[in-house]
């Protein structure tokens, strides 16, 4: 039996068309776009899970606060009512806006990595990972081993392992770590969360070594609402209590507020250390902007500060994971295995399970995902071989990810349930036909980041 799916807690006062095409021009489109769904027009989706950032919808409050957005050029309004919110909830002592997260990363990195210098995670995200390689450094993902399987129903298969940190600093040492991270929920595997004994932990191992410590904060508000319904001690805290908790054992976070923000763009980067914010305002002048307003307009800002309270809004977020749920639950229901437990803002589909047949160099998640648009025009994002198989330049041979996987982002506060109920019903079809499915193989590849304009062909 399904969970039963809560009941939105707002209801639509705008709307936006979405249409299905016929699927003789779905066949048409996928050909046009070389089978590579970035390469679609957006309006020939029907229902885009491609990702769960920037494309949340605002609520009435966020567009009245966008409309009180003061575009002055330095020390306007709308910044002073951000840094109200941004003191309020997260308690660190400097913070600057950034257009989005990455560009909160880059910044970061650019004041902080040297070459040969290493950052460990539980799992950097792909723009983290590129922004610390791009100034010479090396990211290192030492989450725990449950994390590997999508059937292990661990509560907090985010954790970072303890004992793998240990090891890691004592070979590396404090001189190559200019800083260590966590991400919050663990996005690339499987938009787990972090509990906060690991948290604890985790900032005791970096500070007794002398190592600032760095939350990814993207998803932080789901995390800590995982940490409420899963951790005991925390049933009776606020959602914002516990983020407050969450960061205060921390040194400084970045983040991208296109997600827990519920705003279609923006980003932070906070700290306490004044030598390196000093610095950090400096580069942010350089690239982004001034540091009152940091890369976004003036309304920009206020959206955030409005939409920081909302993302913290514990009824909203209780409809959020239990949607989350909801969809993973059905495709279960279905026979269709997905990370377990359920993540909070995306389904993982376990491509491989259900195409035993493809091996991974005939990208069998890509297949999936193809096949998803093809039957009703669901856009889902690959996330296995096309994104991760690479070439060991010394061995000449190919590695691929362990997982192959379909993931399906659900946006902020933007589908119902009959629109969840659709897609499970969609991959239903297709699993009943899943032996005539075949593998892809690519007709062109860029070198780096090629899943974002690879063509394939079908075999
Ligand atoms: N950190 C995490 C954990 C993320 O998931 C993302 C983006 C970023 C940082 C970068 O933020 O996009 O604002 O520059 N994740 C999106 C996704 C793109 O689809 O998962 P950004």
């Amino acid at each position: 039996m399904s969970i039963p799916y809560p009941p939105e807690p707002f209801r639509i006062k705008v709307t936006e068309p979405i249409r299905l095409i016929p699927r003789e021009e779905r066949e048409t489109a996928l050909q046009a776009a070389g089978y590579n769904l970035f390469s679609l027009k957006a309006e020939d989706i029907f229902i885009d899970l491609l990702t769960d950032s920037g494309t949340g919808a605002m609520s009435q409050e966020q567009w009245a606060a966008i409309m009180r957005g003061d575009e002055s050029y330095a020390g306007a309004r709308s910044y002073h009512r951000l840094k109200a919110a941004v003191e309020d909830i997260f308690g660190f002592k400097y913070f600057v806006p950034t257009h989005q997260g990455r560009a909160a990363e880059n910044i970061l990195s650019a004041v902080m990595v040297k070459r040969d210098q290493w950052v460990p995670s539980n799992m950097h995200f792909d723009t983290t990972d590129a922004n610390i390689r791009a100034r010479g450094g090396r990211p290192a993902n030492l989450v725990i081993d449950e994390a590997a399987d999508p059937a292990n129903p661990h509560p907090f298969k985010g954790d970072m392992d303890i004992a793998k940190l240990k090891a890691f600093i004592a070979r590396y040492g404090r001189e190559k770590i200019p800083f260590g991270m966590i991400t919050v929920t663990n996005n690339a595997g499987g938009g787990q969360p972090v509990s906060m004994a690991n948290l604890k932990a985790v900032a005791e191992v970096y500070h007794e070594a002398g190592i600032p410590f760095f939350i990814d904060a993207a998803r932080y508000a789901e995390n800590c609402f995982f940490i409420k319904q899963r951790e005991p001690g925390y049933e009776h805290k606020s959602v914002k209590e516990i983020a407050r908790e969450m960061f205060s054992l921390a040194d400084g976070m970045c983040m991208s507020a296109k997600k827990d923000a519920i705003v279609n763009i923006g980003g932070l980067l906070c700290l306490n250390d004044e030598k390196v914010f000093a610095d950090i305002k400096n580069e942010l002048i350089l690239r982004e902007g001034f540091p009152t307003y940091g890369g976004l307009a003036g309304r920009d800002l206020d959206a955030m500060a409005t939409g920081l309270y909302e993302g913290l809004d514990e009824a909203y977020l209780a409809y959020r994971l239990n949607q989350t749920l909801y969809l993973a639950t059905r495709l279960n229901e279905a026979g269709i295995p997905t990370i377990q437990p359920a993540g909070g803002h995306a389904v993982y589909v376990v491509a491989n399970e259900i195409l035993p047949h493809i091996p991974n160099y005939e990208v069998p998640a890509q297949s999936l995902a193809v096949e998803l648009y093809r039957e009703g025009a669901v856009r889902g994002c690959e996330i296995g071989s096309v994104m991760f198989a690479c070439l060991d330049p010394e061995t000449s041979q190919w590695h691929y990810p362990a997982l192959e996987l379909l993931r399906l982002a659900i946006p902020r506060r933007t589908y119902t349930q009959s629109h969840m109920d659709y897609v499970a019903d969609m991959l239903a079809a297709i699993k009943a036909r899943a032996r005539d499915l075949r593998g892809y193989k690519f007709t062109y590849a860029p070198e780096l980041l090629r899943h974002f304009t690879a063509r394939f062909e079908p075999l």
